[in-house]
């Protein structure tokens, strides 16, 4: 079961990151795709857009040129017609003749008017290279002038240019507001989760330990069972059962924090843990002061203190040291830095640590690290992390806490 568990784990964080690399190469492959389609679109329509501007412009040089007045009527019609691709026609002096479908407001003084057309027209000299029209004496065919017609995009393919870019970051937007939702929610039903289970594991838990109190008494007055050191054991574990419960109902509510003797609480945690550890395993607490002081439930902290260590032993075997060393950083802050000889983490390991339902290990739960992240970083406004480590050398974790 607890197998099964872990191996299930496992899958669902490989299989996580490469569905996040498949997204992201679909996301490149559907944009690069886009991208891709309108620029042969918009070659197309330049291509077209340029042939209407060469014919606008043979349409001006018949205009200029002949008298045959048939043309005209046609020519008069292609030059009426383009009422989409701004042009401005220069003499061969670069005085501005005449122009079209230029935005040009009737309210504008003339001076106004030239500075808008000069604008254009240094925008159009930029874009395209112009087309020439060569004036003829109709009789003598002798030239005696040119103009020169100035061009850009219309308006349609201006914005098409522009739709991929606009397409794909109002997509780009969509997504990530979708994610926030979505990771939003997800966490909500996590905190849900966490809360509920807590809670109903502490309501459970609180009425056989009542009854048990009870009957420890019956037995305390038993002159069979008295003097055996039996109660006194079954008082241990007892007080023991009433520290988880007490700790799964201050995880369920938002506990009160106390101005609280680190080292003496790091202390109880070692007294309790040290005879249960294989006696190669050493827990040495190294403090400057033994009087740091921060804000805690003292509860919750223990049970992040004893998680830690318990990884620790995991991570050693049967022998190792597990150094747990109090320092007080600028800022009014406390450190805890817990240190163990292990097998360490890779980096790999160390980015999914924290993950609730992230192990390693044939029996664990991986729920260790992600309780203690929640104790810390909600319940303390405090932080923990990997400070370092090494593959075969050891681990240090580090916890922040800001100090009473
Ligand atoms: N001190 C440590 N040394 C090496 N690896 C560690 C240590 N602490 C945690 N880990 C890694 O982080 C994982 C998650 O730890 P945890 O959340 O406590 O879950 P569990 O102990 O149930 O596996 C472990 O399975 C282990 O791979
Ligand atoms: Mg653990």
């Amino acid at each position: 079961m607890a197998k099964a568990a872990r191996i299930a784990s496992m899958d669902f964080y490989r299989e996580h990151t490469n569905l996040k690399w498949v997204i992201l190469a679909v996301s490149v492959i559907i944009s690069v795709g886009t991208i891709y389609y309108t620029n042969i679109l918009v070659e197309q329509l330049k291509g077209r857009e340029r042939n209407q501007v060469s014919l606008f412009a043979k349409a001006l040089e018949y205009t200029s040129n002949d008298t045959d007045n048939n043309i005209l009527f046609i020519t008069e019609e292609i030059i009426y017609k383009n009422n989409s691709i701004p042009t401005i026609l220069l003499d061969d002096k670069d005085n501005i003749v005449n122009f079209k479908n230029v935005e040009i407001d009737s309210l504008w003084t003339p001076k106004e008017k030239e500075k808008e057309l000069q604008k254009q027209l240094k925008e159009m000299k930029r874009t395209y290279p112009p087309i020439e029209i060569v004036s003829k004496d109709p009789v003598t065919s002798e030239v005696f002038g040119k103009q020169y017609v100035y061009y850009k995009n219309s308006f349609l393919l201006t914005q098409l240019i522009a739709y991929p870019y606009i397409q794909l970051s109002v997509i780009a937007i969509f997504g990530f507001i979708s994610y926030l939702a979505f990771n939003y929610s997800r966490t909500a039903e996590q905190n849900r989760v966490w809360v509920g289970l807590a809670k109903e594991t502490a309501h459970q838990l609180g009425t056989p330990l009542s009854s048990l109190m009870a009957w420890i008494e019956v037995l305390r007055d038993d002159p069979q069972i008295r003097g055996k050191g039996i109660v006194e054991e079954l008082d241990k574990d007892i007080r023991k059962l009433r520290v988880v419960t007490e700790r799964f109902s201050s995880i369920g509510s938002t506990p009160t924090l106390k101005d609280e003797n680190i080292y003496q609480l790091i202390n109880n945690v070692v007294s309790y843990l040290q005879p249960r550890v294989s006696s190669k395993i050493n827990i040495e607490v190294y403090t400057l002061s033994e009087t740091i002081r921060a804000k805690v439930h003292a509860p919750l902290f223990e049970w992040v203190i004893e998680n830690l260590c318990k990884n620790a032993v995991d991570a050693m075997g049967s022998t190792g040291t597990i150094a747990i060393k109090i320092l007080r950083g600028n800022e009014g802050k406390v450190f805890i830095d817990i240190s163990d000889t292990g097998k360490g983490m890779n980096k790999s390991v160390i980015s999914s640590a924290f993950k609730p339902g992230f192990t390693t290990k044939k029996r664990g739960w991986g729920l260790g690290l992600a309780l203690a992240k929640r104790i810390i970083e909600l319940y303390h406004q405090g932080k923990i992390f990997v400070k370092s480590s090494e593959e075969n050398q050891g681990t240090t974790f580090r916890i922040e806490l800001k100090s009473a």
